[in-house]
């Protein structure tokens, strides 16, 4: 069953491929409006969401489908103690296709290793947040015209801004992309994105602290919240919490067509004064999602129609090793195997949450 858990699952002309179906969609509504009749799309949503789980309904509704699901992990089973494979499984029996945002990192992998319909990651932990990225890259063709020779500013807490290592993937397969990694020492990328991804493909980049210093070469901005419910020391965040925020007089330097992105929600790091600015995607980029995520629910419906695609077995180590990541989904699942694969000599990351594996003792 195909499902989206990373944005890698999709080829680059498959998010060329959903890219122009969405904006088909915009240029023609009424041509997809009983795309997906009888069809029923669950939103399981164990961590808040407004524009994720909202946009994904408002897609199924505008493609003439039905949707069910819950919005806090409170009122589903897993509240009793239910495993993310076994509440897959279930919902397998009543829909045909799943949103799912969960905390732990690697949660929507497991669902999809058990669901028996797609699974269409919206978010896992600090981990991924492929359909995000979608919203991004339609955001990013509408503003620029363009998906190459783009210099991409990423700014804010990029340690567990999930859509950032989302858009880096996929960022990172267009000729002439440069990006400027800003933001506190602290809240650097992971390793995965910048070892695995930038330094392995030779992707030009730079880290640094200064979001003055890199604006006026920026063709993108992208902005992210500090995320408060992710960091285990509170006293971090207090202290890292104001790190930037983006103000009329900071985007005097900037170029007059730099697109401002963010994924939303803001808290502060982007002042309200800079709404007015035309250069401010950030809402539009939100209506952006709606369209993607109907392309997508499109794509993997017609795709479960066909036969299984034999399954790709990756090379994976399963003994001697733990994950120690204490957010990933198998530290709290202890019947998941423990299952790790090779990065490069000697080094091999948790298939769920890609963190290193330590040995087990
Ligand atoms: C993002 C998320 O959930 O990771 N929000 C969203 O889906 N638009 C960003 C965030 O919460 O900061």
């Amino acid at each position: 069953m195909r499902s989206l858990i990373d944005i890698l699952d999709l080829s680059t002309e498959e998010l060329d491929e959903l890219t122009a179906t969405a904006l088909d969609i915009i240029d023609r509504p009424q041509a997809y409006a009983h795309a997906c009749e009888g069809k029923k799309l669950a939103t399981l949503f164990f961590e808040p969401s407004t524009r994720t789980r909202l946009s994904f309904e408002a897609a199924m509704y505008e493609l003439g489908g039905h949707v069910l699901g819950f919005s806090e992990s409170g009122s589903s089973s897993a509240a009793k103690g239910e495993s993310v494979a076994d509440t897959a499984k279930i919902v397998s029996c009543y829909a045909d296709i799943i949103a799912m945002r969960h905390p732990r990192e690697g949660a929507a992998l497991v669902a999809a290793a058990n669901a028996a319909v797609p699974v269409i990651n919206g978010g896992d932990g600090g981990h991924c947040h492929p359909t995000q990225t979608l919203a991004d890259l339609l955001t990013i063709r509408r503003e620029k015209g363009r998906f190459d020779h783009l210099t991409i500013g990423l700014c804010g807490d990029l340690k567990y801004g999930r859509t950032v290592h989302s858009l880096i993937n996929a960022m990172s397969r267009y000729e002439g992309t440069r990006f400027v990694l800003i933001s506190p020492e602290e809240l650097r990328a992971p390793d995965y994105v910048v070892r695995d991804v930038l330094q392995k493909k030779q992707i030009p980049y730079r880290e640094t602290a200064d979001l003055d210093g890199a604006m006026g070469e920026l063709d993108i901005l992208y902005m992210t919240r500090i995320q408060r419910e992710r960091f285990s020391d509170p006293a971090q965040y207090e202290r890292l919490k104001d790190s930037y925020i983006l103000t009329p007089e900071k985007l005097r330097t900037a170029k007059p067509d730099m697109a401002i992105l963010h994924p939303l929600p803001r808290v502060n790091e982007i002042s309200v004064a800079v709404d007015a600015d035309p250069r401010a995607s950030y809402f539009r980029q939100a209506l952006n999602g709606k369209y993607m995520r109907m392309a997508l629910i499109l794509k993997l419906l017609e795709e479960a129609k066909k036969p299984a695609p034999a399954r790709q077995e990756r090379q994976t180590l399963s003994h001697g090793y733990r994950c120690r990541n204490p957010r990933c989904i198998s530290a709290v699942e202890q019947e998941l195997p423990q299952l790790f694969r090779p990065v490069e000599d000697g080094v091999y990351r948790c298939i769920y949450c890609e963190s290193p594996a330590s040995a087990d003792q």
